[in-house]
C-alpha cells in the first residue's frame, strides 16, 4: 500500500492556479476524477494530500474517494521524486539471485517503502521489472548508473549510497 509523503508540500501559487483553471473547465465532465488527478500530477509531479484535497473539493467528492484512486493505480505518485532514483530489479533473473532481500535492506536503510522518497529528498526507492541487464543479476540502478552482480552485503550497499 502506498503511503502519503512526509516531505513538506512546496506547491506554488502558479501551480495552484493552473490546476484550478483546469478543474473549473472540466469538473462537469463525467468521470473527471482520473483526468483531474493525471493533470494534477503533470503540474506538481506527484499527488500530495494538499493537491488531492483541491481535486476533491472542486469535484465535490469525498477525499477518501480521491485517495482511494491515487493509492490504487500504480502510475499515481504520492511522493515527490528524490534527487536520486534507485531502481532495484525484481525481474526473475535478479529475484532468484536475491534482489528481493537487497530491496528489503534498502527499504530498512532508507526508511521508505516502494515508490517513496526519503525525508531529506535525497533518494527515491522503486522496485522495477527486468531492466535488460540479466547477465549482471542481481542488478540495481541509481539514476543511469548500473550496479550488477551484487552480493547484497551491507557494506556494498552503503558504498553505493555514499556515492550520491
Ligand atoms: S531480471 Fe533483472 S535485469 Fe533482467
Amino acid at each position: 500500500m502506498k503511503r502519503i509523503s512526509t516531505v513538506p508540500f512546496t506547491g506554488t501559487a502558479e501551480q495552484e492556479q493552473a490546476l484550478k483553471n483546469w478543474l473549473a473547465e472540466h469538473k462537469q465532465q463525467r468521470g473527471a476524477a482520473m483526468p483531474a488527478l493525471q493533470k494534477a500530477q503533470e503540474i506538481y509531479g506527484y499527488l500530495p494530500l494538499e493537491v488531492q484535497k483541491m481535486v476533491a473539493e472542486a469535484l465535490d467528492k469525498p477525499l477518501a474517494e480521491i485517495y482511494g484512486i491515487t493509492t490504487f493505480y500504480s502510475w499515481f505518485a504520492l511522493s515527490p521524486k528524490g534527487q536520486n532514483d534507485i531502481n532495484v530489479c525484481l525481474g526473475t533473473a535478479c529475484y532468484v539471485k536475491g534482489s528481493g532481500a537487497i530491496f528489503e535492506k534498502l527499504e530498512k536503510k532508507l526508511g521508505v517503502k516502494d515508490g517513496e522518497t526519503t525525508e531529506d529528498g535525497k533518494f527515491s526507492l522503486n522496485a522495477v521489472r527486468c531492466i535488460g541487464a540479466c547477465g549482471l543479476a542481481p542488478v540495481l540502478k541509481v539514476n543511469e548508473d548500473v550496479y550488477g552482480r551484487l552480493t547484497g552485503d551491507e557494506k556494498e550497499l552503503d558504498e553505493i549510497l555514499a556515492k550520491y
